[in-house]
């Protein structure tokens, strides 16, 4: 028997507190013009005074789960993808674990920054076919305006907070059963995932503390220019390599949910592609970039306003700090 990993649901969470552009500049040397502009963004979500990483994530979470129709009870597994903990340690998944009233099975936190949910994607995908975990929450959550340097124009205008998750279920029969009456492949499922990392360009893009180091949490530093060029790249080559992977054509894609960093870096990699815009689905000038947390947040809106459906080709892909980047093909 071939295990699939399923999607059966997907929430999300976003904080009340909205910033614009605006407001930003009244903090920062910067305009609505300059950072719309540059990177597509016009506003995004901060956390409220003491609203933590684990809050969101677990509201984020219940949402999934209640979408999805089962209880904490029936979770195996754990997974929260976050560059922004509540604490050193433990794993802010554990806490999320004891507050949703998760008693089987395990829970760790995984660390890939922006790259961080396609990571947990490929997790959950490979301990679910290795049959060693039946039903799986996924979550990508962050507080990243608590690591921001506020005085520093070039990083703080990019950054939102939020969570979004996701249910993964072991279900019977590859995704590749034969196709439906639609010519879709009725087989759900998770089709293929793909992760790289390259520590030589770990200077890119960083947080400049850390228990180890400094003692201290840091703050975020970027080459902005430089992370951009390589975005394009990585992404149209971990793109190709899901496509190649799976014996498709960009064509055959539904639905690309790719991570929310920049709207140019976002049009730059459909271009490539040949994928009309309209089949990309955009977050980036509402959320800003939310980090592991902006794919699930996106996912979360097209399934619930009825643009992605049952059957449909979804790509995500992400690119973060490390460098590390990656793809998940789903078959919806
Ligand atoms: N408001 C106004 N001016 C700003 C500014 C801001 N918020 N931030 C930077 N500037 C200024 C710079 O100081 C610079 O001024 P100078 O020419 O007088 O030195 C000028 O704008 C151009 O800066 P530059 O960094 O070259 O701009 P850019 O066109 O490369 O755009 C980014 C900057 C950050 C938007 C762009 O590089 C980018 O999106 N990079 C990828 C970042 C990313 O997605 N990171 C996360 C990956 S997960």
């Amino acid at each position: 028997m071939t295990i699939r990993s399923e999607i059966i649901g997907c929430g999300s969470y976003l904080p009340e507190r909205l910033v614009t552009n605006a407001e930003l500049s009244k903090k920062v040397d910067t305009t609505d013009e300059w950072i719309f502009s540059r990177t597509g963004i016009r506003q995004r979500h901060i956390a409220a005074d003491g609203e933590l990483t684990s809050d969101l994530a677990l509201k984020a979470a219940n949402n999934a789960l209640e979408h999805a129709g089962i209880t904490a009870a029936e979770v195996d597994l754990l997974i929260l993808a976050t560059t922004t903990p509540d604490n050193t340690f433990p794993a802010t998944a554990t806490k999320v674990q004891s507050q949703l009233g998760m008693v089987n099975g395990a829970a760790f936190d995984i660390q890939a920054v922006c790259s961080g949910f396609v990571y947990g994607m490929a997790i959950a995908n490979n301990f679910i076919k290795a049959g060693q975990s039946k039903t799986v929450v996924l979550i990508g959550a962050e507080t990243f305006s608590r690591i921001l340097d506020w005085e520093d124009r070039t990083t703080c205008v990019l950054f939102g907070d939020g969570a979004g998750a996701v249910v993964i279920r072991a279900g019977e029969g590859g995704p590749d059963s034969p196709p439906g009456e639609t010519g879709h492949n009725v087989g759900r499922g998770i089709l293929s995932t793909h992760i790289h990392s390259d520590g030589s360009t770990n200077d890119l893009l960083y947080v400049d503390g850390g228990p180890s180091s400094t003692q201290t949490v840091g703050h975020v530093r970027m080459v902005g220019r430089e992370v951009f060029r390589h975005a394009v790249t990585n992404l149209a080559g971990i793109v190709d390599e899901a496509l190649e992977a799976n014996g498709l054509a960009a064509e055959d894609i539904d639905w690309l949910v790719p991570h929310q960093a920049n709207k140019r870096i976002l049009d730059g990699t459909a271009r490539k592609l040949g994928l009309p815009v309209e089949k990309m689905v955009v977050t980036v000038d509402r959320h800003a970039n939310t980090s592991a947390a902006s794919i699930p947040l996106a996912l979360d809106e097209a399934v619930r306003d009825g643009r992605i459906k049952r059957g449909d080709l979804v790509l995500m892909e992400a690119m973060g700090g490390g460098l590390t980047w990656g793809a998940a093909m789903v078959r919806w």
